[in-house]
Order: C-alpha cells, then structure tokens, then sequence
C-alpha cells in the first residue's frame, strides 16, 4: 500500500494550475471554453461565453452585482483532463480588469498566453507578461484565430520576442492564413492536421492526414503552399529556435501554438502538450519565525496557504468575503484547524469551497496546487499565511503600482467616519488603494482598471450609507519609496513632501504628478528605491 506522502506526492503531481494570458477579444474566453469542453466539465460550448455576455452588456455596477455570485464560482474552473486535475484561474480581463488580475498571476504555476493573430502583442499581454517575467512563469503561447488575415507567423513571433522579452520556439506551423488557412504541421512529429471550420460547440477532431513532408499526399491536399510549408521547415530547421524543455520552465523560452479555438483547432494539441509540459505546484518562498527565507516544498507534509484575492459575497445581508487560498504545500481535509499567522488564531475551516467548473461545492479534500475559498467576515485579508502549526509567512503576493487615481468627495461631511471604515474595508479587498496624503486629508483611490471606482462608489453607497463621488487629480504614477540611505532619504521626503502619501498598511508612496517628474526624482534620488510592487503584510 502506498504511504500517505506517496499519495501526497501523486496527487500532486497530478496538478496544473494556470491562468491564461492576453488582451480583450483575443480569443480567452473562447479557449477557456473549448479547454473546459475537452475536460468534460461542460457539455456545450456558450455557458462560458453567456457569462461573459451578460458580465459586459453594461458596465453597470448594480447589474454585475446580479452577476457577481456567478462570477465567484468561475474565478476557479476545475476540471480533469488525462488523469491531470486542471485548476485554471480566472484572469478578469474587460472593464473588470483590477489589480486582481496581476494577483491571480502570483498564484498560478504557469501560463497560457492567447494572441490574436491580426494584431500580434497587445496591450494589456504587455502588462501581464511582466508580472510573468517577474517570477519566471513558464508560458505556453497560443496564436488564435488563423482562420482570419493574419500576421505572417514569423513576425508574430519576433512581435513576442521583441516585446514580451521571451524567446519563441514554434512546435506547429501554420500553412496559410485566413481563406488559404490550410492547417497546421506538427514540428515534433511531422504530421499535418487539415483545417475544417466547426463552428459548433461540441468536442470535434481536425483529421491526421499526412505524416512527414516527404509524403506525397502533401501536394495533393495543398498543392503550391506545399512547397511553402516545406520551405519554411526549411528555415525554421536552420534558423528557428529549437524548444527545449528547460528553458521553458525557467521562463526564457515559450513554446508556441497556431490555430482557431472557436473552430476548435489546434487545442487538443495545447492541451495535451499543457499538460505535459507544464509544471505541478512548485515550491514558494516564505519568511520563517527567525525571518529566514525558505522554499516550502509542496510535498511537505503540513498543510501551508496563502491568500491571493478576496472577494465580497453577493449575500449583502451576511456582508462576508471570500478568501481564495492557494495551497502550498500538504493537503487539507474538511473540518481541519489551521492557524491564521497575522491573528495568531486557530480556525476550523469546516466551510471551505472547492471551485468545479459549473457549481461552487463543499470541499472535503485538496492538496497542494488547489484553490478553496474561505468564507469570513473581513478577518481574513491579502497575502495572509495559514498553516497546521509552523509559523510561516509567504512571500510574493504583493500589491502592484496602480495606474489611475481620483480624489474622493464626501457629500455629507457628517459620514466621515463611515467613509474612512468603508474605504479602507474596500481597499483590504484589494481591487483599489487607499493613499492619504502627507500634507492633507484627503482619500486618493488608485485603481489599475478605471471600472473600480464606480464599484467603490456604489459599494459605499449600499453597504455603508455615504454617498461619494470623484474629483480628478493630478496623479500619473504611484511607486512605494524605501531607502537604505538615511540622510537621502529624509532629503527625498523634504523635497517631495507635497507628493508623499502613506497606503492603506502605512507604506510611503510617491504620488508623481506626471512621468517626467517621476523620472527626475528616480534620477536625482539613485539612492531612493521606487517601487511598482509591495510585499504586503
Ligand atoms: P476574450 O475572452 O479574449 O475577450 O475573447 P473572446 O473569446 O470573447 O473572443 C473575442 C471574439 O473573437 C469573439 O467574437 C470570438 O468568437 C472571436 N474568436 C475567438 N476565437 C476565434 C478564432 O479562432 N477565429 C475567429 N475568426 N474568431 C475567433 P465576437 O464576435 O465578439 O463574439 P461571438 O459573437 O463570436 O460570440
């Protein structure tokens, strides 16, 4: 009989937990659902997709309240796939993109980047790739919709390369593009899948033809753009970059995918290759009791976790949250105690939720690389360590710089107070940032999606009773400034003592009225750290 870290140690392994990539309309939704058709965990391509369609039919905030215990459920989709459990983690990316967007990248083991073919690197791919970049997450890169005029694929990758700062190793080849996209060749094993259009929902397998360029049935199914896909095997051969397995995993190198996820094509071959390639729950640094830096093993035998989001429940009347927890290392059983480190506390955790692709449901057993959620009246809060018993704080969930920034105005002076407990129980929840300036009271929020702040405003108004609205300010930048050069540093704080502001948790900002100020600061102060993430805690 295998003992229990055995068990453990298959279980975890059994593990891929990931989040996806890209800009808006490139094609994520589309994968998520054609990923979660292939595992089995819906029936009908259109569920995910509905979903999406009403969360967007309006940014307003009161209709995606509605939505809210939905969109819950599906910031975890799990599903099983060749005996692998998939954890694939919301990345929100429309109006809803906030800072929990780069968070759920610190929770995650690897990546899928989705990129449209027309358009190449975007914007948005842009910002996500560096929080990718910061931790070295292995990505795994799919170039969507070649069913359509595309880029030529050589300059999509060298797109990738120049501006995402990761080498590309193609393992398929498109042949074609648009209404002469043909399929797609198999650099591994040389075979070549022909395109059919399927634009239904379910589960549909593009046909092997041929195997090997020498194969005669090439010409036949492709007639010129034959001696095209041989020619360009031809390059590759001599001037493509090889994959190579390792330096995918260290984050340098991505392998890179063609096809059509809304015809289904080149999926399966994502899929498969995901799973295999990809890591299980990897190690994550954490400060000891004796403030050391250690690597939690995820086989480790006591249960370790870390919160990344917390969510308010769409229950208004029990007011509570979510914390979603990322499981670090052991597995965890319903019922069990674990400690909470910022408390001090044991908690019986016997209400935690397991994410399933379609319904929320009780969890009874998770291990390492799981997602549960935690239900909790405000207690719990981001970047929050629990374990059995050892006294652990993980690292490397930090806040990021937000982007923009509004004044808030009370407009009946005498709610004060419940405007300070309400923005700061909305800050902990970690879509915004609450600054308070050195120099005077106001409240600044900074936000990296602008749709937040109609979120606070209204939030305020329903559970708080104040009624708020915004001024604009003259706010281009936050960095959080820390020194080890005292007498620069009191020097800095003088001098830009107008444009400090401490967050939430008490860290000191620099608040830069524009880049070029920011950069004259960053220039004059070389001895000043100016920072676009915080360690929180
Ligand atoms: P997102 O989540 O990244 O924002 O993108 P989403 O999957 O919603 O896709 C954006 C649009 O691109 C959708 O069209 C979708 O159908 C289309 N799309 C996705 N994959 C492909 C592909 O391989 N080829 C082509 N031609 N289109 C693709 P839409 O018009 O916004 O929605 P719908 O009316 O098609 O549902």
């Amino acid at each position: 009989m295998p003992s229990a870290s055995d068990t453990l140690r298959s279980e975890i392994a059994r593990r891929r937990t990931f989040g996806i990539v890209s800009h808006p309309d490139a094609g994520k939704t589309t994968l998520t659902e054609k990923l979660l058709l292939f595992g089995g965990a819906i029936q009908l391509a259109g569920s995910v997709k509905a979903r999406k369609a009403a969360r967007h039919a309006t940014s307003d905030w009161m209709a995606m309240e509605k939505e809210r215990g939905i969109s819950v459920t599906t910031s975890v989709m799990k599903f099983r796939y060749n005996g692998y459990e998939v954890n694939l983690l919301d990345t929100p990316g429309h109006q809803d993109f906030s800072e929990d967007t780069y968070r759920v990248l610190t929770a995650v083991d690897s990546a899928l980047l989705v990129i449209d073919a027309a358009k190449g690197v975007e914007a948005q791919t842009k910002k996500l790739m560096e929080v990718c970049r910061m931790r070295k997450t292995p990505i795994i890169t799919f170039i969507n919709k070649l069913d359509r005029e595309a880029l030529p694929p050589l300059d999509l990758m060298a797109d990738i390369e120049a501006h995402l700062g990761i080498e590309c190793a193609p393992l398929t080849w498109p042949v074609g593009m648009g209404s002469s996209f043909k399929g797609a060749y198999d650099i591994r094993n040389g075979e070549l899948r022909l395109f059919s259009p399927t634009h239904g929902g379910k589960v549909q397998e593009a046909q092997v033809v041929i195997r090997g360029l020498d194969d005669a049935q090439l010409d036949v199914h492709l007639g010129d753009q034959a001696e095209d896909l041989r020619a360009d095997m031809e390059l590759l051969g001599a001037a493509g970059t090889p994959f190579d397995p390792q330096r995918y995993l260290a984050g340098e190198q991505t392998p890179v995918f063609f096809g059509s996820a809304v015809n289904n094509f080149g999926v399966r071959e994502l899929l498969d290759t995901f799973v295999n390639l990809a890591p299980a729950p990897r190690p994550r640094p954490a400060l000891t009791a004796t403030g050391e830096t250690r690597l939690v093993q995820p086989d480790e035998a006591e249960f370790s976790g870390v919160v990344f989001k917390i969510q308010a429940n769409m229950d208004k009347a029990h007011r509570d949250r979510i914390a979603f927890m990322r499981i670090c290392s052991g597995s965890f059983t319903r019922g069990m105690k674990l400690r909470h480190h910022r408390s001090g506390k044991d908690m019986a955790v016997s209400n935690a939720t397991m994410f399933m692709a379609q319904d929320r449901s009780g969890v009874e057993e998770a291990c390492a690389g799981d997602i549960i959620g935690i239900p909790n009246h405000g207690t719990i809060k981001i970047g929050d360590t629990f374990t059995e018993k050892t006294l652990l704080k993980f690292t490397g969930i930090p806040s990021f710089a937000p982007e923009h920034f509004r004044r808030v105005r009370l407009r009946n002076p005498l709610k004060a107070k419940q405007l300070q407990k309400g923005l700061e129980q909305l800050a902990e929840e970690g879509a915004v940032q609450l600054f308070r300036p050195l120099v005077n009271n106001d409240y600044i929020l900074g936000a990296v999606g602008l749709l937040q702040f109609d979120v606070i405003v209204s939030r305020l108004a329903e559970e708080y009773s104040v009624d708020a609205s915004y001024e604009s300010i003259g706010v281009a930048a936050a960095r959080w400034v820390v020194s080890n050069d005292r007498r620069q540093f009191e020097d800095f704080k003088d001098y830009y003592n107008q444009d400090l502001a401490l967050d939430a948790e008490g860290a000191l900002a620099y608040l830069a009225p524009n880049p070029w100020k920011l950069e004259s600061a960053e220039e004059r102060y070389p001895h000043v750290e100016f920072r676009v993430t915080r360690e929180i805690g």
